[in-house]
Parts: structure tokens; sequence; C-alpha cells
């Protein structure tokens, strides 16, 4: 495997490859295959995991203390930071848009049990966080503790990285299953698992279409930020690397309402997936993708006679803060 930086090996990888067959037969259209990424280890963290093995190691080699990252208060993004900074023996310290909960719920349950730090800055959106955490960051150096920021997702070249390799897990894998695969689809929100994800079929020559069904912003804003983690990439890593023009699409058509809203016919698809397969998906990321990866299909954007590689990025702790739209389909 091509090494661009150091990272530190805390994730249980490989993460398997399935058939989902109910689902596929279902869904009526290509094979699904699922890359079970939300088994990546580390209190069950998802797909941040291969992102933060390198943050984790880059703020490790600068001597950092504390790790600070922002989100939403269910960002599954912000407890993979607590998780990974607790099981490395950093402290963390999370800057979260909007205002905190009496009793907390989901992730952010799991933020206080790993012990993170706090900061809740009603109303703010998910684009206006970095001011917060430089603020943080600062009253931390004033304590004599040395910060480490990790942006939004760990969405910037260093942590893409982690999906520049997956793909070349995958392409390992389906090789010794003796397959192709024609399509990956996965979420996108802050866009560095799609970066790493185009960035890794380039560097490792892997041949199929990509698609990101965006959860949050719209598809030119993805291109943007896909361009500038590019940059990144090059700068820091990979200067040959080449253009991502016309290797991947993003389709923004299923966020719906918006980012973290879940309709009753979402509710109803993650039921159903989990019925069927034993998936559990939230609806904010990977139940919101494989949503729209049935519409696809029903589209006949995805077709009979292809494989399709669905990553299931995680997310699974988003799910229980949405019990009581379950419970009316119970
Ligand atoms: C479960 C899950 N899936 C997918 C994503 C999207 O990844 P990215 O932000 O790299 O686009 C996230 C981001 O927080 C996530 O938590």
């Amino acid at each position: 495997m091509k090494k661009f930086a150091e990272k530190i090996a805390i994730a249980a990888l490989p993460t398997p490859i399935y058939s989902a067959s109910r689902l596929s037969s279902i869904l009526g259209g290509p094979e699904i295959l699922v890359k079970r990424d939300d088994m990546t280890g580390v209190a069950v963290s998802g797909n941040k995991v291969r992102k933060l093995e390198y943050c984790a190691a880059e703020a490790i080699s600068e001597g950092a203390g504390v790790l600070i990252t922002c989100g939403g208060p269910q960002s599954n993004h912000a407890r993979a930071t607590a998780a990974v900074a607790a099981r490395l023996g950093l402290r963390s310290h999370l800057v979260l848009g909007g205002p905190p909960e009496k009793v907390p719920d989901g992730n952010l349950f799991l933020d206080r049990l790993f012990g993170a730090g706090t900061t809740f800055i009603p109303g703010a959106a998910l684009l206006e966080l970095a001011e917060a955490m430089e603020e943080t960051a600062e009253s931390y150096r004033r304590e004599g503790v040395k910060p480490y920021i990790i942006p939004l997702g760990a969405s910037d070249a260093l942590g893409s990285l982690g999906y520049i390799d997956a793909i070349g897990e995958i392409k390992k894998q389906i090789g010794e299953m003796g397959i192709t695969i024609d399509h990956i689809v996965f979420a996108s929100g802050s866009g560095g698992t799609l970066a790493g994800i185009v960035a890794g079929c380039l560097v490792h020559g892997l041949e199929c279409g990509v698609t990101g069904i965006s959860v949050a912003f719209p598809s030119s804003w993805s291109d943007t930020k896909l361009e500038e983690v590019f940059s990144g990439l090059r700068e820091r890593f990979i200067p040959d690397l080449p253009s991502p023009s016309g290797r991947y699409s993003v389709n923004a058509d299923y966020i719906g309402e918006g980012y973290g809203k879940a309709s009753p016919e979402l509710i109803r698809f993650i039921r159903e997936a989990a019925s069927l397969e034993a998936l559990l998906l939230d609806p904010t990321y990977s139940g919101k993708a494989l949503f729209g990866l049935a519409g696809e299909i029903e589209k006949g954007t995805f077709k009979k006679g292809e494989r399709v590689l669905f990553i299931h990025t995680g997310g699974t702790f988003g799910l229980f803060p949405y019990r009581e739209q379950f419970a009316s389909e119970f």
C-alpha cells in the first residue's frame, strides 16, 4: 500500500464486504455489496476513524495534548474524535453548533462518556464554527496545553488520506473475491470522504463510477471542496495527483428538508433495511445515502446486471435521537 504520511493504526481493518442479497432483490436493480465501514472499531466510530488515524498521528508528533473539533450536537465526527482522543490518552474538546441537551442522547451522550469538553453555540451553522475552535484553542494555550484543531469532518488533505487507503483496501478485497464493481455510493457531508475516494480511485487505479449522496450541501459546494482537498493533497503528499473532473458525481436530490431532517419515507426505508439485512443506518448520513441509492435504482441510474458497492460510513448512534419518529412506524 502506498504511504503518504504517518498514521496511528487504531482502526479494525480491513472492514468486511458482503452482498446485501435481500435488499438487492427488493430494490430490483444491481447487486448491492456493503462495505462495512461502520465496523472500523474504536467504540463503533465509523468512517471518521480512517481520517483520524492520520490527524491524531500529526497531533501527537506536534506534542498536542488536546484534539479540538466541531460539528452539530449529534456529530458522529465529534464523537469519533472524542473516542480516538480517549483511546490515545489525549484530551478532546468539541465545539458544537446548537443548544446543549438537558439529558444528552446518542452521540452527545457518548461525548460525555469519553470525557470530552464541550462548547455549545446555539444557532451556529456547521460552516460557522472555525472561529470558535480558534478561541477554544487559545484558552488551552493559556493553560499550557498544546491544542490540535481538526477541521469540520476532518475533511482536509490529511484526513482524506484515510479514504485513499480505503480504496486500496477495497481494490485488494474485490480482487481476492474475483469480482469487479461498477459504482461506489456513499453519504457525503463535509466532503473529505468523497475527496479521498476519488483520489483513491486515481491513485490505486480503480475504474468505477463514484457517487456521493449529499446529505447537507449543494453539489457545487462539494465540487469546490473537492478541488480544495485535491490542491492540499498535491501540495503536501501527491504532487502528480491527476484532475478529478469527470471521475465522480454528487447527487444532492436526497437532502430533503435539510441536514438531519428525516421524512416518514426515509424512516420507513431505514426500518426495512434493518429488518432485511441487520444494517443500522442513521437518518442523517448512511440511511439518507442508501435511500438515495434506492431512489436512483428506481430512476434507472443504477441497473440490473451492475454491481454497486455501498460504503456504510457508520452513524449508528445518530439513530437514537430519532426514536420518536420511528415509534410511529412500529
Ligand atoms: C456516518 C457518516 N457518514 C458519512 C459522513 C460524511 O463524511 P464527510 O464529512 O467526509 O463527507 C459523515 C460525516 O460526519 C458521517 O458521520
